[in-house]
């Protein structure tokens, strides 16, 4: 396999290291726009799309532009396309799982989500055989190390925070990482090729961590519970709900004791049952084993995408009902079943609806959290 390989970053570097310890990979051009010191350095994408022999490009630069453009014009040029970026993968879906079809070439973004765990391809497998009823997990390392630090070390918010920007877990601006958008865009790859669906990102409902407080942490405590942010989508009675929200675990609970930066991810079969998957949900080396082994099941004949349909289907959180921990200075008098530290354990609601309150509420309220009370459905 002669590889192109776009972005020298934390994850490129690892990948060309890998690669580099294998004979039937071959890493010709590596671009970045940074001067790398590596003979196979370019800063022109063009020289990936023109080279004839090149048959797989590697995209780890991340971002949207212009990561979508460089790998929409390498799946034109008739290249094979892994990637990492689950950011791109879940805002082209259509757009670029059409394209690989089209061009008949393989597209894959394994470590995309769960970075070392073979999440992915393990979806793909088991679809083959039986429907995928519901997936759920933790799937970011950066807000598990942090819940996990309130939690055990009773360390604030913000320390937490830092010590997982220190240890690089976390980028310099966290947002992605804490107000969820990274679990969304990992949980819409996995529900699109768990279920064959295509859906929207507006349309998934999202609660983040940003404003947890040690107090709240010592509610949950005082109650023998543990906060994980956890995404989550099922399909009932043809609806699909699809969420990412804090969630209280009783301690107990095998997700509640995943350690600090690992992701536990299970998905939910016909006949198998529930299935879970551990392990290093990023970093450099897992990250790039993955890469790699996307590149080993080209090699082996893969010469797709994990799915094929995708029919548009609209997002329905109202069938996904929980109890809330919610704390705001907005009214909750409506809402509340029994006061719960700073805050108020709420009736049991949609996730749409609390959703709709949260959004009127952070108008008056910025500081507001919520965190279901896990229940089984
Ligand atoms: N880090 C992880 O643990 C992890 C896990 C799973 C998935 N991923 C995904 O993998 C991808 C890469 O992540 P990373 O952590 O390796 O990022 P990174 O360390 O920032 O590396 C990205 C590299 O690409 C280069 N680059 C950016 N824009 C470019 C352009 N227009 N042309 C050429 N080179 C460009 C960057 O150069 P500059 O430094 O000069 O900007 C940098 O060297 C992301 O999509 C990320 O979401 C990462």
């Amino acid at each position: 396999m002669i590889i192109g390989l776009m972005g020298f970053g934390t994850i490129g570097a690892g990948v060309y290291e890998l690669a580099k310890s294998r004979k039937d990979l071959t890493v010709r051009y590596v671009l970045d726009i940074r001067e790398i010191g590596i003979p196979e350095w370019t800063t022109r994408a063009e020289d990936l799309f023109e080279d004839k022999e090149v048959d797989t490009v590697i995209e780890v630069m991340g971002g949207l532009h212009p990561a979508y453009e460089f790998v929409a014009a390498a799946l034109k040029a008739g290249k094979n396309v892994v990637t990492a970026n689950k950011y791109l993968v879940a805002t082209y879906y259509d757009e670029l799982t059409a394209l690989a079809k089209e061009q008949d070439v393989a597209f894959r973004c394994t470590a995309a989500v769960g970075g070392g765990i073979s999440w992915l391809t393990s979806l793909e497998r088991v679809r083959r055989l039986e429907p995928v009823v519901a997936l759920e997990g933790i799937m970011n390392g950066t807000t598990n190390y942090i819940l996990t630090n309130m939690a055990k070390n009773g360390l604030s918010f913000e320390t937490a925070l830092s010590e997982a920007q220190a240890l690089g877990y976390a980028e310099a601006d966290p947002s992605a990482d804490i107000d969820g958008l990274d679990v969304m865009h990992k949980l819409l790859l996995s529900a699109n090729i768990a279920f064959d669906v295509s859906l929207d990102p507006k349309e998934i409902d999202v609660f983040g961590i940003r404003n947890i407080t040690d107090d709240d942490v010592w509610t949950f405590k005082s109650r023998h519970l543990t906060c994980k942010l956890l995404a989550r989508a099922f399909q009932k009675n043809g609806k699909t709900a699809v969420f990412v929200q804090p969630t209280l675990l009783s301690e107990s609970a095998l997700t509640a004791s995943v350690p600090t930066n690992f992701n536990l991810i299970t998905y939910d079969t016909a006949f198998t049952g529930k299935m879970s998957y551990y392990g290093q949900g990023a970093g450099r080396y897992p990250t790039a084993a993955n890469v790699v082994q996307d590149c080993l099941d080209l090699l082996s004949g893969v010469t797709k995408f994990y799915a094929d349909a995708a029919d548009k289907v609209a997002v329905d959180n109202s069938v996904a009902k929980y109890q809330y921990y919610l704390r705001t200075t907005a009214d909750t008098k409506a809402l509340a079943a029994e006061k719960w530290g700073d805050g108020v354990l709420t009736k049991e609601m949609s996730v749409a609806e609390m959703a709709a309150f949260a959004e009127k509420a952070k108008a008056e309220d910025p500081r507001i959290f919520v965190a279901a009370l896990k229940n089984e459905e």
